[in-house]
């Protein structure tokens, strides 16, 4: 990195604490467009919560907690599921959904305050911590962190991982190797496919304590 870039890293890094501080609300995203809320909540309420939780927390590892995901991200997921570009137990969940129920499903979930696992084999979520952030030169793989975020909270255009069940995130990066997850765009493909079976248990659970 060259001296101004850096500058303007460290200004930034410096900065950030005292601008979030003024916003001070339990996620600092954009202002939640105009949805229907109540209709989001009778939803969750009918069909999603069995799985997902009341609030997304999901306390099964077989399904994935929605709690503070991006809103965008999981509208274009149940479009995905919806359309049948990404298969599983969601296509059924999502066939009758319109898009305006999809956008006020992912505000519902994103404004939930999302929890993280204490991590108990610290060893491995060392190991975990290291191919988070610093990735394997030595096979290629780039760091998790130069795209879902130094504390995995993804963007807009990709998803928060933080505090995910590990579980979740093991079975994903097996189908992203496999092709298996049908609407990805590659790019998981590429970064799956190198990474060996103690990497995908360590940096899953490294994620899951985020
Ligand atoms: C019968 C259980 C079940 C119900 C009910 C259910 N889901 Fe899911 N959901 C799953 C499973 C399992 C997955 C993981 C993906 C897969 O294997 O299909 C998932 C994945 C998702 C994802 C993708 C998450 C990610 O991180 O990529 C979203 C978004 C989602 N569900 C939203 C919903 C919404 C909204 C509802 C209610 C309309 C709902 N689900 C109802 C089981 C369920
Ligand atoms: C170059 C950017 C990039 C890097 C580096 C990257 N990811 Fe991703 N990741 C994405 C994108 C984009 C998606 C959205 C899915 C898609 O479109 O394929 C994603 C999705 C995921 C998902 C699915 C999340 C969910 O809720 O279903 C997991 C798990 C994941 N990434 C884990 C990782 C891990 C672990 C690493 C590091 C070994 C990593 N990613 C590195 C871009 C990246």
């Amino acid at each position: 990195m060259n001296k101004p870039i850096l500058a303007v890293a460290v200004a930034l890094a410096l900065l950030t604490p005292a601008v979030f501080a003024q916003t001070a609300k339990p996620l600092a995203r954009a202002p939640a467009p105009n949805v229907d809320l109540k209709r989001a909540i009778e939803i969750v309420n009918g069909r999603c919560s069995l799985c997902h939780g009341a609030e997304g927390e999901s306390a099964s590892p077989i399904f994935p907690r929605l709690a503070g995901q991006h809103p965008e991200y999981i509208a274009k997921q149940l479009a995905d599921f919806k359309a049948g570009r990404r298969k599983g137990t969601m296509n059924d969940q999502a066939a009758e959904l319109t898009d305006d129920e999809m956008k006020a499903l992912g505000v519902f979930f994103g404004e939930k305050k999302a929890k993280s696992y204490a991590i108990r084999e610290e060893d491995l979520g060392a190991v975990g911590r290291y191919i988070y952030h610093k990735g394997n030169s030595f096979s290629g793989v780039a760091s998790c962190a130069s795209c879902h975020g130094p504390k995995g909270d993804g963007t807009v255009q990709l998803p928060r991982l933080a505090g995910q069940h590990a579980a979740y995130i093991e079975g994903q990066l097996k189908e992203f190797n496999k092709r298996e997850r049908t609407n990805d765009n590659a790019i998981m493909h590429a970064i799956a496919s190198k990474l060996t079976e103690l990497e995908v248990k360590a940096v899953s659970l490294y994620i899951s304590g985020l």
